[in-house]
């Protein structure tokens, strides 16, 4: 149960092996993280609620999952919100939820069939990290946003102290890429040892990469 899936994520490696992995967790995932006491979705929700008050803007929910996520966006108030993951079972159970407006299976070996200007945010909620995408889908990420939208994400206390993840945000920040709109720490997994925490960002894009 649970600790079974979870202790299993954060030792896979690779696209295969993740989407394996969720694959085989999807009929359950929502009950397993959920027992957690999972507080990130509605963290990274309520974060970028604060910072774009349209609630018409179109959002794509980036490793949307079960659509535990988009579930945290919809309560607080946003009413268009695309979905993409690596995993079709996730897949088939976020569509259940009828939350979305478009879902698709994302294909980690292409560019992302998005524009700068298709999404005024994109959320990836409990998504990179180890036991998740790796870290150059931030960069990913940031290449299909256009100036002045909005990243809201989140890292485990675990990938915030990796320089490949926590340091390459820095990095980031540095370089003048973003901008910091908001910054929180707070709780993640509540009850499960390891990564029990979260950093939850909201970043600006500030130029074309
Ligand atoms: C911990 S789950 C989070 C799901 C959802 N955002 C939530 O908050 O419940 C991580 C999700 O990221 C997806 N994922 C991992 N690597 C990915 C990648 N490279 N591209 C797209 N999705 C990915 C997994 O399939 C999984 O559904």
């Amino acid at each position: 149960m649970t600790d079974n899936f979870l202790d299993k994520v954060y030792r896979v490696s690779g696209n295969d092996g993740m989407r394996d992995l969720y694959n085989a967790w999807a009929g359950k995932y929502d009950q397993d993280i959920l027992e957690t006491g999972y507080a990130t979705p509605a963290r990274v929700a309520a974060a970028l609620s604060a910072e774009l008050p349209d609630r018409n803007a179109p959002i794509l929910d980036f490793g949307c999952g079960t659509g535990l996520s988009g579930a945290a966006l919809v309560e607080a108030g946003f009413t268009r919100i695309d979905g993409t993951d690596l995993s079709g079972e996730m897949l088939a159970m976020a569509r259940q939820k009828k939350i979305y407006n478009k879902l698709w299976e994302t294909d980690p070996t292409a560019p992302l069939p998005v524009q700068p200007g298709d999404y005024r945010a994109i959320t990836a909620i409990g998504v990179i990290s180890v036991g998740g995408a790796p870290p150059t889908v931030y960069d990913d990420l940031l290449a299909i946003l256009a100036p002045g939208d909005l990243l809201a994400f989140s890292l485990n206390d675990q990938s915030m102290a990796m320089d490949d993840y926590g340091g390459r945000l820095k990095r980031s920040i540095s370089a003048g890429e973003v901008a910091v709109r908001s910054e929180a720490y707070g709780p993640h997994l509540q009850a499960h040892g390891e990564n029990s925490g979260s950093t939850v960002y909201v970043l600006e894009r500030l130029k074309d990469g």
